[in-house]
């Protein structure tokens, strides 16, 4: 079953439509859940407009476990979730991404020094298996920035366990909220969860609890999410401790998966694409003549490179299907249709961001259509692309904290990939693969993807 088909089968869930029909309709219909590919209802559904606020998150998608702490996934009430956001912000600002240059740049080092070593890379270049060297990079970085220290998986070229674990609890979240529809069923996935995983979940919390303590017991001040976040045991001004310990594991989780997501899917399309992942190899190499020359803030001007990212963010969302949200007491409106309330609403961004309605050629991947003399030339085939329609990181007061991080990753991981190395299409199983021939559990299931990696002679 294709990537697609399973975004469609996972939004049955949610709309009960059939995908033939996807790319023709504006939005879903079921009894009670509507789906909608179009760019206006991003604010109608997650902003705070002068017609109403942002709708809220449902028990029955984000509801606490019983008996966990809040966290700023689960914090419902508007006026919690904006206490998570103030003691969290100032961690994940432009100014923080900043100080946190030197963290992102060690790990990005060390990156390619790893990659350089493999066998057969210097010479007519070697095969591999990219997403995973990107899944090392990502959860070493949010592991020293989360916790204080990285997880080792460049170093070890091994995955910790916990890391390995956190895609199988999504895939399980994805069902124990497809059995919150029927409530009447709830204690048979109690019997159904092998003891084994129960213990291994205590474990994990546990491991998350001794890295939050070792990392408060660290006497420096480091430029981490951590030495930011306000601690307040009444939970009032910040995060109480239990708090904190269930808020880093989430970052771990929304920090890492999404990113190596994005970034293996960017790559996946760059060399299928090779005439684009030329240009790009030209641009990056024709700035920088030398490695260290290439900072976060020297990125930000690269045109390419940019429209890049902002394409594989297009075709490669990491939570296809989409944010969940509720119709409050009394309805709302989206789109112009006004919708009862306790109506389960979302944008699907797979929809809209592949949709021909939205897009020239939805299914090319085109970094032009990002490109200024592109956008502004009516003659352009781009120019009435609705880029409004892709906004992967939502909007709004729930809209992702990690943005600016996550770009900054994209763009120097990238960036330092081209500018090391030649990279080309590998002829195996795993190089053959297809970005959107994967399935969906809420997000991407990130198969093997092989490429050529082969050292740049300079
Ligand atoms: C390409 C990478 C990323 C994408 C596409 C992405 C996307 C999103 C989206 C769509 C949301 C809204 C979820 C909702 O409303 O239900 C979100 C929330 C969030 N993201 Fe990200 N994210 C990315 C990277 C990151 C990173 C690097 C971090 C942290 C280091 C992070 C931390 C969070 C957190 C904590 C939230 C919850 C925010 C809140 O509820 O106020 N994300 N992300």
């Amino acid at each position: 079953m294709t990537f697609l088909s399973l975004a469609c089968a996972a939004a049955v869930l949610v709309c009960d439509a059939s995908s033939a029909n996807y790319f023709c309709t504006d939005y879903f219909r079921a009894p009670n859940e509507i789906s909608f590919a179009r760019s206006d209802a991003w604010h109608d559904i997650y902003s705070n407009t002068n017609r109403s606020p942002a709708f809220p998150k449902s028990k029955l998608w984000h509801g606490a476990p019983p008996g966990r702490p809040l966290t700023i996934l689960n914090a419902l009430d508007p006026k919690e979730h904006m206490r998570f956001r103030k003691a969290m912000d100032p961690g994940f600002s432009e100014s923080a991404i900043r100080s946190q240059e030197a963290i992102l740049q060690k790990y990005a080092t060390a990156f390619i020094s790893r990659l350089e070593e493999l066998p057969g890379v210097k010479g007519d270049g070697t095969v591999v298996n990219i997403v995973r060297w990107f899944g090392f990079f990502a959860f070493d970085v949010i592991g020293d920035l989360g916790f204080g220290e990285s997880f080792d998986c460049l170093q070890s070229s091994e995955f910790h366990p916990w890391v390995s674990m956190i895609f199988n609890s999504l895939r399980a979240a994805t069902l124990v909220v497809s059995l919150r529809y029927y409530p009447q069923l709830l204690w048979l996935l109690r019997l159904a969860i092998p003891k084994r995983v129960l213990k291994m979940q205590v474990e994990h919390q546990q491991m998350a609890v001794d890295k939050v303590n070792r990392r408060l017991n660290l006497e420096t001040q480091r430029p981490d999410f951590i030495s930011h976040i306000k601690l307040d045991e009444k939970g009032k001004q910040g995060l109480t401790l239990a708090e904190l310990y269930a808020t880093a594991s989430i970052i771990i989780v929304a920090g890492s998966e999404t990113t190596v997501t994005v970034v293996s899917g960017t790559t996946n399309h760059l060399v299928k694409n090779a005439e684009k992942l030329a240009i790009l190899t030209s641009e990056v190499r024709a700035r920088f003549s030398n490695e260290n020359e290439i900072t976060l803030a020297a990125l930000r001007e690269l045109p390419y490179l940019n429209a890049v990212i902002q394409e594989g963010l297009r075709m490669c969302n990491p939570a296809p299907v989409g944010l969940p949200r509720i119709v409050p007491p009394g309805g709302g409106s989206i789109s112009g249709y006004f919708l009862p309330e306790n109506t389960f609403v979302n944008v699907h961004p797979l929809g809209l961001g592949l949709s021909p309605n939205s897009f020239f050629d939805p299914k090319g991947f085109h970094p032009e259509r990002w490109l200024s003399e592109y956008t502004k030339d009516l003659k352009s085939p781009f120019f009435t692309d609705d880029r409004s329609a892709v906004q992967p990181f939502s909007v709004g007061p729930r809209a992702c904290i990690g943005k600016s991080l996550s770009y900054a990753e994209l763009r120097l991981i990238l960036a330092r990939l081209v500018w090391n190395f030649d990279m080309s299409e590998a002829d195996t199983d795993a190089g053959k693969l297809k970005w959107e021939d994967q399935r969906v559990f809420t997000v991407v299931e990130r198969k093997p993807f092989d490429v050529i990696l082969k050292r740049r002679k300079v």
